[in-house]
């Protein structure tokens, strides 16, 4: 019988909300992968037993603050979604979809905003993370977010939702001999299980879902997927690249 203790503990505030619950079910996971687990009320700290990684803290809710204290520093990605800063009453059919969600900083960047979102993550353990890092953001601002732990590819084909937008962040390879950062490392790391997903399949099947408009994140000097150019143009960041597909016109925002 496996001692769960060594890979999970939760502060007393923490223990006594639903996150505990959330992540039972991951708990063999981070036993096979040697990672250690542990809950706040707005925080989630990873690390891991063998010392093979820097530990990482994460907590959307510092996060939104550092944000809006940046003064939108991720508002490339709102703009690249044609999205206002806060949506527009006759807006109320958007609803975002983060097909990759990862740690959910591109959803936040989103749902700060009050547009409701859908974070679709595949691995367990990311999508866990993600649930309790969601609830806990949504014990500090009232935001429409759902976490789904799916491949997003079978889920955009069964959804009965009405999705306005789509995100797209598949890892790629970046030229470049530095580490990631370390969420990044993170999010490799808790990967390592699961089937790599095929992005042209993914965008193509986006492309026949998705209403208005898909952002997807590439490497900055990274051909666009399967070569297929943007029709809605490009914003380009320090490191990254976001590439516009419109798939009609959103008349009322933009
Ligand atoms: C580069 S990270 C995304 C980071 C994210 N944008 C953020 O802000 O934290 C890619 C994530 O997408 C997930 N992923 C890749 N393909 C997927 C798919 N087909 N469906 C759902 N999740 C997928 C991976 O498991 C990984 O967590």
């Amino acid at each position: 019988m496996i001692n769960y203790s060594q890979y999970f503990s939760v502060t007393p505030a923490a223990e006594k909300s639903d996150y505990p619950k959330l992540v039972i079910p991951i708990f063999d996971l981070l036993a096979r992968d040697k990672i250690h687990l542990s809950i706040t009320e707005t925080n989630i700290r990873l690390a891991c037993l063998n010392h093979t990684m820097n530990p990482l803290s994460i907590s959307l809710v510092d996060k939104a603050k550092q944000l809006s204290q940046q003064g939108n520093t991720k508002q490339p990605l709102l703009r690249a979604l044609g999205l206002q800063q806060s949506p527009h009453p006759n807006t109320t059919t958007f609803r975002v979809s983060d097909l990759t969600a990862g740690f959910g900083f591109d959803s936040l960047c989103v749902a700060m905003h009050g547009y409701p979102v859908i974070s679709i993550e595949k691995n367990p353990i990311t999508a866990a993370i993600l649930n309790v890092l969601v609830h806990q953001y949504q014990h500090a601002a009232t935001i429409e977010w759902e976490v789904v732990n799916q491949c997003s590819e079978t889920w955009l084909k069964q959804t009965k939702q009405t999705l306005s937008h789509a995100i797209m962040d598949p890892f790629f390879q970046k030229k470049q001999t530095s580490l990631p950062k370390n969420d990044m490392q993170w999010l490799i790391k808790l990967s390592q299980h699961t089937q790599k997903s095929d992005e042209v399949e993914l965008l193509s099947t986006a492309q026949t879902i998705i209403k208005h408009r898909i952002v997807v994140k590439r490497d900055r000097r990274a051909p666009p997927i399967n070569h297929q150019k943007p029709n809605a143009g490009s914003i380009q960041q320090k490191t990254t690249r976001l590439d516009i597909y419109q798939l009609t016109r959103v008349s009322d925002n933009e």
